[in-house]
C-alpha cells in the first residue's frame, strides 16, 4: 500500500523546488554597458561588397581595442556583444553551433580569449526557435547543447530572441533555456525578449512577475532604429508604462530600451543629450551599437562623462519616476549617495521635446526631497557646482526647444 502522506509531501517538495528555482546569477547589479552590433551591423555578412558594415573577427576585436585604449572601459563600458548572423548555416556532425568559418575564422573562444585579456566581456545571440530572427540556425531542441557550446567559448552574456514561436511556447522556453544556462556553472547575463514578442507579436500582458525573476534584463519594445523620431518613440513609451515597469527594475533585473544610436549621424548633439540622460536616469542598460571610429567628439564627451555615468550605474538602480509640467518632462531618480544613510541625492532631468524654449520652476519638496540641511546642485553636462539651496526653495529652469538640464542634488 503506497504511503500517501509521503507522496503528497514529496510532491510538495517538488513544487517549492520548481517555484524557487529562479535566476540567482549575482550578475548586473547595476544595467550592463557596452556595444552589440545589431543596430549598426545588423546582418553584415556580404564583407567583400559591404566592407564598412562587415561583421567578422576583426570588427569585434577592434570595439575591445578602443574600449581597453580610449576611456570607455573606465566609464564603465564592458560587454562586447555579436548579435544574429554570426553562424554557418548548419550545425555540426555533433549538433553544434558552427561560427562562420569565413568571418570567425578562429571561432569563438579565440574571440572570448581576446576581450577577456583586456579585462572586458563577451556576449552573443541565439533565439529560441528552430532559426534566429535572420533564419541562422536556433536553439530549439538544442537548449542543453548551445547552452555548453556557449559556456565552453567563455561567453559572459547571452541575447536570446524569441521571432517564429507561439505564446505557450515562449512562456515556457525561456525558463528552460535559462535553467540550462545555470546548470553551466558559467555565469552568463541572460538577455530575453520574451515580454516584446508576448505583448507586440501575441498580443497578451507580459508576466513582468515571472519574467524578472528567469532573465537579467528583457526588451519590451520595438527595436530601435537609427531615427530621432525611433529614440523618442522609445522615450515616450517608459514615461507612459512607468508605473507598469518600474516595480520589476533593479539589480540584476532590468527593462531594456534597446540600443544607443550614438555614432550614427542620427542626432543633434542636443538630441543625443536628451537620449543618453533619459537611459541614464532610467538606469538603463547602455548598449552601443556604431561604428567606434565614427563617434563624434560631444558624443565622446557624454558617453565619457563620468557624473553622467555614475547616475546611469548608481548602485540603487532606480528607474527615474517621470513628471509632465507643461511641455516638459522631469525625471527624478532618487540614487547614491545618502547622507546618514536616510537621505538619497537625487538626479533630476529636464526634457523639452517641443518646438519651443520653456521656463519651469521646480520645487524640491515636491518630489520628496526633505534634507533640512539643503542641497548642492550640480550641473552633470558643464560639471559645474551651481548653488545650495534649502529643501523648500525654489529653482526657475529653462531648458532650449529640443534638449535636456541636467541636475544632481547632493544633500548637505
Ligand atoms: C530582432 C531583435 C534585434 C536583433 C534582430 C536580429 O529583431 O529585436 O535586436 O537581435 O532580431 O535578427
Amino acid at each position: 500500500m503506497p504511503d500517501y502522506n509521503n507522496i503528497v509531501r514529496a510532491m510538495f517538495f517538488i513544487s517549492l523546488f520548481g517555484y524557487a528555482r529562479v535566476l540567482e546569477n549575482g550578475l548586473v547589479r547595476t544595467p550592463p554597458m557596452g556595444w552589440m552590433s545589431w543596430g549598426y551591423y545588423m546582418c553584415g555578412t556580404d564583407c567583400e561588397q559591404n566592407p564598412d558594415k562587415c561583421l567578422d573577427e576583426k570588427l569585434i576585436l577592434s570595439v575591445a581595442d578602443t574600449f581597453y585604449n580610449e576611456g570607455y572601459q573606465e566609464a564603465g563600458f564592458e560587454y562586447i556583444i555579436i548579435d544574429d548572423c554570426w553562424s554557418e548555416h548548419h550545425r555540426d556532425k555533433d549538433g553544434r553551433l558552427v561560427p562562420d568559418r569565413l568571418r570567425f575564422p578562429n571561432g569563438m573562444k579565440y574571440i572570448a580569449d581576446y576581450i577577456h585579456s583586456r579585462n572586458l566581456k563577451f556576449g552573443m545571440y541565439t533565439n529560441v526557435a528552430d532559426v534566429t530572427c535572420m533564419r541562422y540556425p536556433g536553439s530549439k531542441g538544442h537548449f542543453k547543447v548551445d547552452a555548453d557550446t556557449f559556456a565552453q567559448w567563455g561567453v559572459d552574456y547571452l541575447k536570446v530572441d524569441g521571432c517564429f514561436v507561439g505564446e505557450q511556447y515562449l512562456n515556457n522556453a525561456y525558463i528552460h533555456f535559462g535553467g540550462y544556462l545555470n546548470k553551466t556553472n558559467r555565469p552568463m547575463v541572460y538577455s530575453c525578449s520574451w515580454p516584446y514578442y508576448i505583448e507586440f507579436i501575441h498580443n497578451r500582458k507580459p508576466d513582468y512577475p515571472t519574467i524578472s525573476k528567469h532573465c537579467n534584463l528583457w526588451r519590451n519594445y520595438h527595436d530601435v532604429v537609427t531615427s530621432w523620431s525611433a529614440v523618442k518613440n522609445i522615450i515616450q513609451h517608459y514615461e507612459d508604462e512607468y508605473s507598469g515597469l518600474e516595480k520589476y527594475h533593479g539589480p540584476g533585473h532590468w527593462n531594456d530600451p534597446d540600443m544607443l544610436i550614438f555614432g550614427t549621424d542620427s542626432l543633434t548633439e542636443a538630441q543625443s543629450k536628451i537620449h543618453i540622460s533619459v537611459y541614464a536616469m532610467l538606469s538603463a542598460p547602455l548598449l552601443l551599437s556604431c561604428d567606434m571610429t565614427r563617434v563624434k567628439g560631444y558624443e565622446k564627451n557624454l558617453l565619457l562623462n563620468l557624473d553622467l555615468m555614475a547616475i546611469a550605474q548608481d548602485p540603487l538602480g532606480i528607474m527615474a519616476r517621470p513628471y509632465r509640467i507643461d511641455y516638459i518632462t522631469l525625471w527624478v531618480k532618487p540614487r547614491m549617495p545618502r547622507k546618514g544613510d536616510i537621505y538619497p541625492s537625487y538626479s533630476f532631468a529636464l526634457v523639452n521635446v517641443s518646438g519651443q524654449k520653456r521656463t519651469i520652476t521646480v520645487r524640491p519638496s515636491n518630489y520628496g526631497l526633505n534634507c533640512t540641511d539643503g542641497y548642492s546642485v550640480m550641473d552633470i553636462f558643464s560639471k559645474r557646482f551651481l548653488k545650495n539651496i534649502t529643501f523648500e526653495d525654489s529653482i526657475d529652469v529653462t531648458v532650449p526647444s529640443e534638449d535636456v538640464i541636467l541636475y544632481t542634488l547632493f544633500p548637505l
